[in-house]
């Protein structure tokens, strides 16, 4: 954390307190108040946390008004055209691009680690068979640390780091079981003569019966997907997986928080929302009308896929998002695809309307992947899912920086009280 002696006044009640400020490498500067609950006896009010930062970090830094995104200084676009997954997961957890033998080492591992204890296959049968795949994640991830107990003591470096690797690994074989259930068909076990999201492929969508051959292109974005949403600073997920590790919960425990929450329409369930809406416009002469919705008041309807908390100009990850969406639909033959066309006119209709523009509302990264997803041959109810096992890498990371911090704290927020004062408890018959 840089500090430059810089200071901040804060009066209250006539007092004068001396607040220190932190620089950043990159960003805004940070006042940091961790002393004055002590000092002043005042808490500060910052709920959804839009002016707070909760940790320091050297893994991602997000700009919102430039559009920019780095991983451990290296920009996502730069990242998404020349690297790949496993090499930018590589990158999150140690902080460096791997040299060759590096990346071959930590591809091995993670390969090596793909397979599901044979056990778990029976927790997934005792889901129904329409079970949403990510609530069938939530509770098999959480399960983990049932049967991976030798990697769960956090405070042994190389039990983290075995955990860490079998979540990366063992992630989309998850995923891709939660779905096979799902649909009926059996489990597709991983083969280790093939990539990372190659494989993931071919556990959703081989069968038994035939053979399965994963398309190259196909399979180039599905990895840039996973790229594109591996990891994303302190989003609410990310910040979920932190506080649940603050009590020195295992990290199985604590990754399943952090799929719980990505699991909400605001968060990574928007991409299913915004392929959901896409097909409800339907046509590109229903625009308008939604459109006017998005903007009422008094109806709760959001452009799903619209807006960011932190991006303020565009969202680096979408426009990747959408010339890979071109690539996918026109490599499946897809022409003249009416969810595009409804993406691509309801993007250029909100783009040019003014109450977007004044709220600097833009496409985010969930606009275009569920046409992606859905040309794949994935079903909406996986979206969310595939999000999860992306970013999977970017809640270990965080958390791995976390649990290696000499100054680690419960994580323990305060809060402004506006319930009733003291009372005395009156009897029922009083009532
Ligand atoms: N459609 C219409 N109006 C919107 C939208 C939208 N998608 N997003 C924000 N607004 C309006 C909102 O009504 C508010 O208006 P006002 O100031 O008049 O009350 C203003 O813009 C600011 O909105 P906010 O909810 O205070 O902003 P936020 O930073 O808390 O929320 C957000 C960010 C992403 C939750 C929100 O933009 C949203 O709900 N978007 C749709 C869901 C979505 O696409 N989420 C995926 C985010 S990217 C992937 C990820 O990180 O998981």
């Amino acid at each position: 954390m840089g500090d430059d002696k810089k200071t901040a006044k804060l009066t209250i009640d006539g007092n004068e307190y001396e607040l220190p400020i932190h620089t950043p490498t990159l960003g805004p500067n940070v006042v940091d108040i961790r002393k004055l609950y002590g000092q002043a006896n005042v808490f500060t009010y910052d709920p959804g946390f839009t002016s707070t930062a909760s940790c320091d970090s050297t893994i991602t830094f997000i700009d919102g008004e430039k559009g920019e995104l780095l991983h451990r200084g290296y920009p996502i676009d730069q990242l998404a055209e020349k690297s790949h997954y496993l090499e930018v997961c590589y990158l999150l957890l140690y902080g460096e691009l791997p040299s060759a033998a590096q990346l071959e080492d930590f591809e091995e591992r993670v390969t090596k680690h793909t397979m599901l204890h044979e056990q778990m296959q029976f927790l997934f049968r005792g889901f129904r068979r329409d079970a949403p795949p990510m609530a069938i994640m939530v509770g098999v991830v959480g399960a983990l640390s049932a049967f991976y107990h030798d990697s769960t003591d956090i405070n042994d470096p190389w039990q983290r780091e075995v955990a860490s690797v079998r979540m990366i690994a063992k992630m989309p074989t998850i995923a891709a079981m939660a779905y096979k259930y799902t649909i009926g068909q059996p489990f597709v076990y991983p083969r280790n003569d093939i990539d990372y999201a190659s494989n993931f492929m071919r556990m959703c969508f081989a069968v038994p019966s035939e053979d399965y051959e994963v398309n190259p292109i196909l399979s180039r974005a599905m990895d840039r997907i996973f790229t594109l949403h591996a990891d994303h600073e302190q989003n609410a997920s990310t910040s979920t997986v932190r506080l649940a590790s603050s009590s020195g919960a295992n990290p199985f425990a604590c990754i399943a928080a952090g799929i719980a929450c990505l699991w909400g329409p605001a968060h990574g369930g928007a991409n299913q929302a915004a392929l959901e809406m896409l097909r409800e416009i339907g046509t590109v002469d229903r625009i308008p009308e939604f459109i006017a919705r998005a903007k009422d008041k008094n109806d709760p309807f959001r452009l799903m896929g619209f807006g960011h908390r932190v991006y303020k100009n565009f969202d680096p990850r979408a426009k990747v998002m959408k010339q890979s969406a071109d690539e996918v639909l026109d490599l499946m033959g897809i022409e003249d695809n009416p969810t595009l066309q409804v993406a691509k006119e309801l993007e250029k209709q909100a783009l040019a309307d003014p109450y977007f523009a004044e709220k600097k509302l833009f496409p985010n990264v969930d606009f275009y992947s569920g046409i992606i997803l859905e040309a794949m041959g994935f079903p909406t109810s996986m979206f969310t899912a595939i999000f999860a096992v992306s970013r999977t890498v970017g809640w270990i990371s965080q958390w791995k920086e976390m649990i290696a911090d000499p100054q680690l704290k419960i994580g323990r927020p305060r809060q402004l009280y506006v319930g009733a004062e003291f009372r005395d408890y009156v009897d029922i018959e009083k009532r």
